[in-house]
């Protein structure tokens, strides 16, 4: 332990040496610091601080630098609204990568593909969707005005985590009719199983399947990783360059196959997508799909090689559900009582993780970990076991369960005026923002909602355990509209 504090202060005294150098720029300086403590990155984004950036643009980087490259749309450079010159090859040789039919490049992350999507397929109908789902896909029902049709999920018992949705899903499909359904490909712990049935169901009763893949960009580069969202069976997906392919924060690619409405999906990316989109984003993702279509296959094997590797060292602490999974999303099943000091001592190890919610911690181990990564990898596990001890009871986390249906269009309770109320006096209210335990980012309530007890009891245990709920303020206060505006009949 010894070793871990003098480390901790040391990176503490650098981090005051760095902010006075840079000038009271505080962000500059957060930065800096970690680029100083140069930690084995296990987490998002994939390149993992340049071990797996794509050759093409690391050397025009090595070349001209990050100033010279910073280019926005200028004659002759093309233009994302209305491609015609390089990024219209880009984008043709990006779905040609991806088995798809045709591809947008995302400048404003998997995000920016949910919402035109959603809103090209759905605007105004029913999507059918698990609870297990980003908070932009939420997002997307607000925008879009669509209402969900929620699809039973089988939690894990060991862990509370998703393992899929159920076979009866299918049927509710088949039932309800949605316009659309949006499938997790994979989940944030990495379960790609969705049942056949389901994107049968689809098929039958005409409904567009959108799958999430922001964190499946990388699927189908080995056999041991889950088949791509395309081949999957799914129409169209966002497919998270950022996550796992090596390309720059907030880059991502839409991708759809024939039939669908392209020109819609383009009007749709029009009102979203920045108007100065940056250059280096979209080079970034030109230069991750032509690395991933030249040695995609060589890298990832490599990387399920380390992850299992890993795995079958942590043994039974490793989470290995019998469902389909991407095995490079490590999940050490350490049961914490903070997850933030787990985290802390893991950092001072040298070693930044995807997150940890007290009871598993989540790595990343794409292609730039490597053998000496897992190597290193392992030092800080043995040293996170040395100084804390693992807590005694291992619960569940809370699954996801279908946040309650709003009372009233979401967008406009976001829009309403309203009031700060604490937590406990929320009962009756409406609330007037979503409440997303973070991470994972999946809301527990959505804006628009008559607070039942149970809502608010739901809340208050995430807060209970320690977990952060976006939406609800450090002194535990939540916005709710007005009576006189959302709360009557
Ligand atoms: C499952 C899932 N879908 C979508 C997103 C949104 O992706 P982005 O951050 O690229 O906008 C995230 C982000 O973490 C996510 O975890």
């Amino acid at each position: 332990m010894g070793g871990t504090g003098g480390l901790a202060a040391a990176r503490a005294g650098e981090g005051t040496r760095g902010r006075r150098a840079l000038g009271g720029a505080p962000l500059v300086a957060a930065l800096a610091e970690r680029a100083a403590a140069s930690p084995l990155r296990l987490c998002v984004p994939g390149h993992g601080g340049g071990g797996y950036a794509p050759s093409a643009l690391r050397r025009a980087l090595e070349r001209y630098g990050v100033w010279a490259l910073d280019w926005t749309e200028v004659p002759g450079l093309d233009d994302l609204a209305w491609p015609h010159g390089p990024i219209r090859d880009a984008e043709a040789r990006l779905a040609e990568a991806f088995g798809a039919d045709g591809a947008a490049i995302l400048v404003g992350g998997s995000t920016a593909g949910i919402l035109a999507a959603v809103l090209a397929l759905a605007r105004g109908g029913r999507v059918a969707l698990g609870a297990t789902q980003h908070r932009s896909v939420y997002a997307a029902l607000a925008l879009a005005g669509a209402r969900p049709v929620f699809l039973p999920e089988v939690a894990d018992p060991e862990t509370g985590y998703s393992l899929g949705l159920t076979e009866a899903a299918a049927a509710i499909v088949e039932r309800e009719r949605p316009a659309l359904v949006v499938v997790a490909h994979p989940t944030y712990q990495g379960v790609a199983a969705t049942p056949p049935a389901l994107w049968e169901a689809a098929r039958r009763t005409g409904a567009a399947v959108l799958a999430d893949a922001a964190h499946g960009a990388h699927f189908g580069a080995d056999p041991r990783l889950p088949p791509p969202a395309l081949a999957a069976g799914a129409d169209v997906a966002v497919l998270g360059l950022h996550k796992s392919l090596g390309a720059l924060t907030q880059t991502a690619a839409l991708v759809w196959r024939k039939g669908m409405p392209e020109e819609r999906l383009r009007a749709m990316l029009r009102l979203i997508q920045s108007s100065s989109p940056s250059y280096l984003l979209l080079a970034s993702a030109d230069s991750a799909s032509a690395a991933w279509a030249a040695d995609g296959a060589r890298r990832w094997a490599r990387a399920v090689d380390h992850a299992l590797e890993a795995a079958a060292w942590l043994g039974d602490e490793a989470w290995t559900p019998a469902v389909a999974r991407d095995p490079t999303k490590l999940l050490w099943l350490r049961p914490a009582a903070g997850a933030g000091d787990l985290l802390a001592v893991l950092r001072a190890a040298g070693v930044e993780a995807e997150y940890a919610d007290g009871r598993a911690v989540l790595f990343c181990l794409g292609p730039h970990v490597g053998r000496r990564g897992v190597e290193r990898l392992r030092r800080a596990v043995r040293a996170v076991r040395s100084a804390l001890p693992a807590a005694r009871s291992a619960r569940p986390v809370p699954a996801a369960s279908p946040p309650a249906p709003p009372d009233m269009d979401m967008l406009a309770a976001l829009a309403a005026p309203g009031e700060r109320v604490p937590l406990a006096a929320a009962v009756g209210r409406v609330a007037g923002d979503f409440l997303v335990p973070y991470p994972p980012g999946i809301p527990r309530v959505l804006p628009g909602r008559r607070l039942s007890a149970e809502d608010v009891a739901a809340v208050a245990a995430d807060l209970g355990l320690g977990r952060e709920v976006q939406g609800v303020t450090p002194d535990a206060t939540i916005k709710v509209l007005r009576p006189e505006r959302g709360a009557g009949p």
